[in-house]
């Protein structure tokens, strides 16, 4: 049964973000940076600080750099050369969960195992080595928050994680507890910081004009250097945890996504945006297309860039996944449908990089910049560099010219063991 041509372009047109929508989305974020500063429990914007500033560009030395935060986990061993270069020594890898033989992420999971795995993969990175000292950068991606660029508490986990005994405690206690448990006290962790922190630092490491790190991924997230961050005024990196940002305005697919989550009304962006949802906002409104009922049909954004990619792969994808053998027209209408998701979650997040900078440009004109960007919607979605610049241009007009994304690849690991260096003088 072919879909009702009506009920597509009002689904189309509820995925459409305008030019208006988009200004009033940069404004509210601006507007909830400014609360935040001021009073971080008054913003969705969770302000956390990160004890760190941005690096100088000749920090060296041979660090370890631990990159926990997604479904893959990487150790590697980084040596610092200063002048912007590194060289990687060694590096273990692997995922968190592998259906069928173990999954240290889900709800039955304990913190005890998730953390010995973890210590297993440095033990890998080190060759086994329990002699030589190392010193442990740890880019953790999730909310957590600081007291220095140690302690960093877990404040709830997000995109769907859910072991047991990690939340409020602080993640590098459970890491040593877990490195000692396997001998390897040789193995100091001494600094935690989020992932977008991570890419900050490792961009800054090496080149000029970086102010903002983010990452858009399986997760969504922003940070920024803000120039007066405590009580002496002086800068610090801030975590914004922007996919709690809530002033957006959400669709019935968008509300789909969230009720069926496991933290529904949380993380409102990210829900909007970010790969662990994408697909599934584009398999619920397939189901409401073909009057299905609205679930998740397991759908994922790796779905969604090869539908973008390759109409063929359409037809396949969708009759694996929905029971339905669309026609021709239908596979281009679904490839239109995909378009404007991604689209829509391009232009939200150029939207908020454009309240960031607005904030830090106060009543200056914006500064000339590269935003920090890493993540595999970023690099991989079709079309999201390019849907940001164009919402860029019509934000800031001719201003445009001066901002620009650059892909950050890595930079989760490399930024761990600037951290690392950084804790160290
Ligand atoms: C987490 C952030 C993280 C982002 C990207 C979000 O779910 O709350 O801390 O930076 O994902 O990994």
């Amino acid at each position: 049964m072919a879909f009702d041509k009506k009920r597509f372009e009002e689904v189309i047109s509820e995925f459409t973000m305008d030019t208006e929508e988009l200004q009033r989305t940069a404004e509210a974020f601006q507007r909830e940076i400014r609360i935040g500063l001021e009073d971080a429990g008054k913003s969705s914007l969770q302000m956390l600080k990160s004890y760190a500033g941005l690096p100088t560009g000749k920090e060296t030395g041979e660090y370890l750099a631990l990159d926990f935060g997604g479904t893959n986990v990487r150790v590697l061993r980084i040596r610092l050369e200063g002048g912007g270069k590194f060289e990687i020594a060694g590096k273990a890898a692997r995922p968190l969960r592998v259906e069928g033989e173990y999954d240290y992420i889900c709800a039955e999971a304990k913190a005890e195992e998730m953390f010995d795995f973890l210590a297993g993969l440095i033990e890998e990175a080190v060759e086994g080595d329990r002699e030589k000292k190392y010193f442990l950068g740890h880019t953790f991606s999730f909310p957590s928050e600081q007291t220095d660029l140690y302690n960093a508490r877990l404040i709830a986990w997000t995109k769907e994680f859910a072991t047991q005994g990690v939340e409020g405690k602080v993640v590098n206690d459970l890491l040593k507890e877990a490195l000692e448990r396997k001998g390897l006290s040789n193995v100091e962790p001494v600094a935690v910081i989020n992932d977008t922190v991570a890419v900050l630092l490792s961009a800054s490491y090496k080149q000029d004009d970086v102010y903002i790190g983010s990452i858009y991924a399986t997760g969504h997230n922003t940070c920024y250097l803000e120039p007066h961050a405590d009580a002496e005024g002086r800068a610090m990196i801030l975590n914004l945890e922007a996919g709690g940002f809530d002033k957006v305005s959400r669709n019935r697919f968008d509300e789909k996504v969230d009720a069926l989550s496991d933290r529904p009304g949380t993380q409102r962006l990210e829900k909007m945006v970010s790969g662990r949802y994408m697909g599934e906002l584009l398999g619920i409104a397939l189901g409401s297309l073909y009057e299905m009922d609205e679930m998740d049909y397991g759908f994922t954004s790796i779905d969604m860039s090869e539908m973008l990619q390759k109409e063929g792969s359409i037809e396949g994808i969708v009759s694996k996944k929905l029971g339905k053998v669309p026609d021709m027209e239908e596979c281009r209408d679904i490839q239109c449908l995909a378009r404007v998701i991604a689209e829509r979650s391009a232009r939200l997040v150029a939207a908020t990089f454009v309240g960031t900078m607005r904030q830090l440009s106060g009543k200056e004109p914006i500064k000339k910049q590269h935003i920090a960007v890493d993540g595999s919607v970023y690099e991989k979605m079709p079309g999201a560099k390019e849907y940001m610049a164009s919402a860029f241009l019509e934000l800031l007009g001719e201003d445009a010219g001066k901002v620009d994304t650059v892909l950050d690849c890595g930079g989760s690991g490399l930024g761990a063991a600037i951290a690392a260096v950084v804790s160290k003088q």
